[in-house]
């Protein structure tokens, strides 16, 4: 039985290395072709591969990403299990670019920039962390992380998921109501949910009316949750005052999108974070010990909720 890479090779020469130390019964291939489809048991990709089928003694998919939303579930059989990248590196860049995009909101970057443009030497008001209240979509492995690093700037902190939580130092929301409470007490709203049916365009022209005026936007979760178009509105309106945007859709933007341009936006081409090949290694490596140990595993996609 063998696990088969279907990603680039450079990345696969790191897993392949980590596999031999640590799983060495495993045999390790990368690419399909080198061994026969049978005899593959667990594959890593960004997607599901060519004729999935083929592999009909499959037992994991692991997803090269954290989000799991290109893959169609209804073609993976139901008896594989489709495992998403849970890992310390793509955590650890979740928790830099939020934080980064937080602070440059908090201290109106977008704004000093247009000014820089422009040559005036001027000094905008500044509200004090202990004043600036946080919203997080998403309380998951990453949003979660993204809390625990704004924590010591000293905002305050609050968090909307689908299932209740509790969360020291940070206020939580769950449901429809919970969440428009939550945008109601929001300044800077940060995305970080899965892409399902229920998340699709969560981010409309409704839910960002329901935040404070002159409210700020980071969006790294997936660009098919934004209505950009109710985004640039806002932006223009003064209903928002800044955006940081990772993800759209599609992506890139159309050349002419007013995304690319607009004084109010950092646009940054979808590289918030990224699965770190030697964190990732170790991570999937611990999942097949799982596995094969008769334990959980990390990350395991519930294909009711789609996440
Ligand atoms: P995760 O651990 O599965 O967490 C997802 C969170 O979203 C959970 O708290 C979940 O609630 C909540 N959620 C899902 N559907 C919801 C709904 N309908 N209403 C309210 N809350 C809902 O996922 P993760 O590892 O944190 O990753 C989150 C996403 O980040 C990924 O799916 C991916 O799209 C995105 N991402 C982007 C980049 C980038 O570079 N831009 C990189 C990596 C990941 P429960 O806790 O109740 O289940
Ligand atoms: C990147 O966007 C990921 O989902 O890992």
């Amino acid at each position: 039985m063998t696990f088969l890479f279907n990603s680039d090779a450079q990345r696969g020469a790191v897993f392949g290395e980590a596999f031999a130390h640590e799983l060495p019964h495993l045999p390790f291939t990368i690419g399909p072709g080198t061994v026969a489809p049978a005899d593959i048991r667990y594959i890593i990709t960004w997607s599901v591969p060519e004729a999935l089928e083929r592999y009909r003694n499959l037992d994991i998919l692991f997803s090269v990403g954290a989000g799991i939303d290109q893959f169609p579930l209804t073609a993976i059989p139901p008896g594989v299990k489709l495992v998403r990248m849970v890992e310390d590196g793509i955590i650890r860049m979740m928790q830099e670019y939020v934080t980064l995009a937080v602070l440059a909101l908090h201290r109106n970057l977008p704004a000093y920039l247009d000014l820089q443009r422009r040559r005036e030497w001027r000094a905008l008001p500044q509200r004090q962390a202990a004043d600036r209240r946080i919203g997080l979509l998403g309380l998951g492995v990453l949003g979660r992380a993204v809390l625990e690093s704004l924590k010591p700037f000293g905002f305050r902190l609050s968090g909307w998921s689908r299932s209740g939580k509790t969360i020291e130092g940070v206020a939580t929301f769950s449901g429809d109501a919970g969440l428009g409470r939550m945008l109601g007490e929001t300044d800077i709203l940060v995305c970080l949910l899965p892409l399902t049916a229920a998340t699709r365009g969560i981010l409309n022209r409704e839910r960002l009316a329901q935040l404070p005026k002159g409210a700020a936007l980071v969006h790294a979760g997936r660009g098919a949750q934004l209505d950009s178009l109710a985004l640039l509105a806002a932006l223009d309106a003064g209903q928002l005052a800044g955006a940081v945007i990772d993800v759209t859709e599609p992506e890139p933007p159309p050349s002419e999108h007013a995304l690319w341009a607009h004084p109010k936006v950092l646009l940054t081409p979808h590289v918030a974070s990224a699965t770190q090949p030697d964190t990732a290694a170790r991570a999937v490596i611990d999942n097949i010990k799982r596995y094969e140990a008769g334990l959980d595993l990390v990350g395991l996609v519930d294909r009711t909720r789609g996440y």
